[in-house]
């Protein structure tokens, strides 16, 4: 059994990486959150419990990490709305930066393997399709903190893998928390959407993700290291991605529009086009990527 602590378990990338760790008889985990005032369904936890953890108290991660002896740490946890962090910088700051310090410092007292989850919106989305190999120029803050923790990641330990991941969809533990889930409560709501029509990503499915990142936990990708992309295959405009779920949900055209970002008051600076290609990851890990369709035909 692989001894595996998880931070953000209650989000909705780690609830899903909860769930299917609760289906792997060779992962023994440990899911950890910050305490909201929600209770994690049991969809998505089975009968554990959730451990209370805020990653910013160094003598709280060191009490869990020295007791428990995991062998991985997947860390997902995060401030992960970009306007938040714009607003509340020095939390922002605390969560995304100085944790992952704090996490990587115990990670290579104790020899432990750390798959951290970073973010698309490092790159300043000027160009697209980016490599692994191209520099990044984050727009907001909350892309700056995460940029940080990548560098401190990278330069603290030898066996870490750093996954950047692009948007993410599927079910989470609050609900309303992925795009899908916000579009069609929209939708039943009866309210008009604006999509953007020149803003790219590659959506992926989060428990699609799960999969990736519990495969790099045990098994035959423990050699596995550095840093991926690690995203669905194919690349669309928040449009695209928008009538593509509308059409799923059965929210007719009358509902959504289409606007090019400076036709829109934006709070936080986005950057047009983040669109990763996570063909290293893939081939290294021999991993079978759905389709977008694919993947959106099997969101609840
Ligand atoms: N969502 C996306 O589309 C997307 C895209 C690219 C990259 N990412 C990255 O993927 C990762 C997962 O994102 P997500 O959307 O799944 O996150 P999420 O749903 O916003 O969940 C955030 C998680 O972090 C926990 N957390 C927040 N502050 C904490 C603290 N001080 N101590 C301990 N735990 C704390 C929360 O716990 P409570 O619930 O208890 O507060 C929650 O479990 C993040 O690193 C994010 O940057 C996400």
């Amino acid at each position: 059994m692989t001894k595996v602590l998880l931070t953000g378990a209650s989000g909705l990338l780690g609830g899903n990486i909860l769930k299917h760790a609760l289906a792997n008889k060779t992962l023994d985990i440990l899911p950890t959150r910050l305490g909201g005032d929600f209770s994690v369904p049991e969809a998505f936890r089975g009968d554990k419990e959730i451990l209370p953890l805020d990653i910013r108290s160094q003598t709280w991660l060191w009490n869990i990490i020295s007791q428990w002896k995991p062998e991985v740490i997947i860390h997902t946890a995060a401030l992960s709305e970009p306007g938040a962090c714009e607003w509340q910088r020095e939390t922002a700051e605390a969560i995304n930066t100085r944790a992952v310090k704090f996490i990587a410092d115990l990670c290579e007292h104790f020899g432990i393997r750390l798959i951290f989850i970073s973010t698309d919106l490092v790159f300043d989305g000027t160009k697209g399709d980016y490599l692994e190999t191209d520099p990044p120029n984050p727009l907001n803050f909350y892309a700056e903190t995460k940029c940080r923790a990548e560098e401190i990641v990278a330069s603290s330990l030898h066996d870490y893998v750093i996954l950047r991941t692009s948007l993410l969809l599927g079910a989470s533990p609050q609900s309303l928390r992925s795009l899908d889930e916000r579009l069609k409560a929209d939708g039943e709501a009866g309210k008009t959407m604006t999509f953007f029509t020149d803003e790219y990503r590659n959506p992926i499915a989060a428990s699609v993700l799960a999969d990736i990142t519990l495969k790099l936990a045990s098994g035959n990708n423990r050699s596995v290291t550095g840093l991926f992309h690690a995203a669905g295959k194919d690349k669309v405009s928040r449009f695209e991605l928008g009538e593509k779920l509308c059409q799923k949900y059965g929210i007719s055209r009358q509902f959504y529009k289409g606007a090019r970002q400076d036709e829109v008051t934006l709070s936080v600076p986005r950057p047009k086009d983040t669109s990763l290609i996570s063909d290293a990851l893939l081939t290294v890990m021999n991993f079978p990527m759905p389709s977008l369709d694919e993947m959106i035909t099997a969101l609840p």
